[in-house]
């Protein structure tokens, strides 16, 4: 039986290991997806801090519960640091970052490193997948020679493919194994045993022609994204200079049956995705001759929003007789989306940093955050407001940056002195709120 084959067997019995590289927003899903149906699950992370508190049965996402990872460990889940047991897996399933680096272009050093460090851990029969958002190519320019740079020969002793993850935080509607996956293959063989590997825990699984293809699918998903949101938000600022309501524009297009998606806008993109992975693609085109311009105006338009709010915001302060500098402003919301705890490239935090440096004095809330995080590129050591009358009430402004549900809009728009709404959740016209 030929190799490929015998891989199939086991996955379908039940009898493969799958190991999981990068235990974060993707990764952690698919082990307990591949736990639920009964594969022993390998863990592999270099965070030891992560590692120690899965081994421990909890979460460190606030949509997985910690339930959910204890009987994942209850059922032989492991989490470690140690690559090399990526020798007992079947299955290696790469689902490390990749981020962009200072000058915006693709920074593919995680997704290398990995593949580094289990090459030489790695033996026969064995089936390597990566999920990490890329551009055309990746799987078969980087990961590939450095397969065959060891020996293995893809498509005869080692199987090779892309699968993008399609995961959506806080989507109540859709989870891991209703999404439909895409899988390319670096050859027929590849594609058979990737297809026959995401069977076992996906509802549909959609096979496409080549690697290539699989990640361009990617890409077009997340820019149709930051395209349409860029339309949306360049709408917005026509409807408000028109003095139209953009929301009441787009819910009344939406009851087209056909042909119109709605997207809203904001004040600018967050996230690990729609922000960075269209730049991918700019970055690979470049070397196809291809200017991307789509991709550039989207960036452009979305990554003016901030700008935008803050015009609007001092426009709005103005009217009261008041100046930013040493105003208190009140931010409600640092998660790039509502109801996550994740604040990736939030926009929250841009306007923070406009705002302080303004001269404003400001403050936050946020129920997922009740401390600002540590990170690389921002500094405040600020604490979650809690939202009493009196904070809302003593703030000069309160900035609704992300709507999370868990917010009582009733009680801030009766104590809050000026609300710029950069949501629209607040539909009907008070007097104490502008849009933005
Ligand atoms: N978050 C999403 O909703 C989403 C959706 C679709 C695709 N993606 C893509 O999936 C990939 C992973 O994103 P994420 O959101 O899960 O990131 P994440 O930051 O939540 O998790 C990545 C994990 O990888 C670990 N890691 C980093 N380098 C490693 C290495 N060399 N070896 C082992 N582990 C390592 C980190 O410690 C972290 O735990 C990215 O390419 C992203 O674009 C993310």
């Amino acid at each position: 039986m030929s190799s490929h084959l015998r891989l199939i067997e086991r996955f379908e019995g039940r009898s493969a290991v799958v190991a999981i590289i990068g235990l974060g927003y993707v990764g952690l899903p698919l082990v307990l997806r591949f736990s639920e149906e009964g594969f022993r699950v390998l863990g592999l992370d270099i965070d030891q801090r992560k590692v120690d508190q899965l081994s421990a049965g909890k979460s460190n996402i606030e949509h997985i519960s910690s339930s959910d990872i204890a009987a994942a460990v209850a059922a032989g889940f492991e989490a470690t640091t140690d690559l090399s047991r990526v020798a007992e897996a079947d299955a290696i399933i790469l689902c490390v970052p990749t981020p962009l680096n200072k000058y915006r272009e693709p920074d593919l050093s995680y997704v290398i490193g990995t593949v580094d460090s289990i090459v030489p851990h790695m033996r026969p029969g064995q089936l390597v997948s990566l999920e990490s958002t890329t551009y055309p190519g990746t799987t078969e320019e980087e990961l590939r020679p450095r397969l065959e740079a060891v020996g293995l020969v893809i498509g005869e002793t080692t199987f090779l493919v892309y699968s993008p993850e399609r995961e959506d935080p806080g989507n109540a509607t859709y989870s891991t194994r209703t999404i439909p996956k895409i899988v390319g293959g670096a050859t027929p063989a590849c594609l058979e045993a990737g297809a026959a590997l995401y069977r076992q825990v996906i509802d549909r699984v959609v096979p496409v022609s080549s690697t290539q293809a699989a990640e361009l699918t990617k890409l077009l998903e997340n820019i149709h994204r930051a395209v349409n949101i860029g339309l949306v938000n360049e709408m917005k600022i026509v409807a408000d200079r028109m003095g139209i309501d953009i929301y009441e524009v787009i819910d009344a297009a939406a009851t087209k049956p056909f042909g119109f998606v709605p997207y809203y806008p904001g004040p600018g993109l967050g996230g690990h995705c729609i922000p960075i992975d269209p730049f991918y693609l700019t970055w690979k085109a470049r070397e196809y001759g291809v200017h991307t311009r789509f991709i550039e105006l989207a960036g452009e338009i979305n990554s003016s929003m901030p700008d935008h709010v803050m015009t609007k915001l001092m426009g709005g302060m103005n009217k009261r007789g008041k100046a930013l500098k040493g105003s208190r402003i009140l931010v409600l919301g640092i998660a790039y989306k509502r109801n996550v705890d994740d604040m990736r490239e939030s926009p929250s935090v841009i306007l923070m940093e406009k705002l302080r440096d303004t001269g404003a004095e400001v403050s936050y809330s946020d129920p997922y955050f009740p401390h600002f995080p540590e990170t690389r590129d921002h500094d405040f050591t600020l604490s979650s407001t809690e939202l009493t009358e009196e904070a809302l009430a003593g703030s000069d402004c309160v900035l609704l940056a992300t709507d999370h549900d868990a917010f009582d809009y009733a009680k801030i728009a009766a104590h809050a002195q000026l609300i710029v709404d950069t949501r629209g959740r607040y539909r009907d016209a008070l007097p104490n709120v502008i849009r933005a």
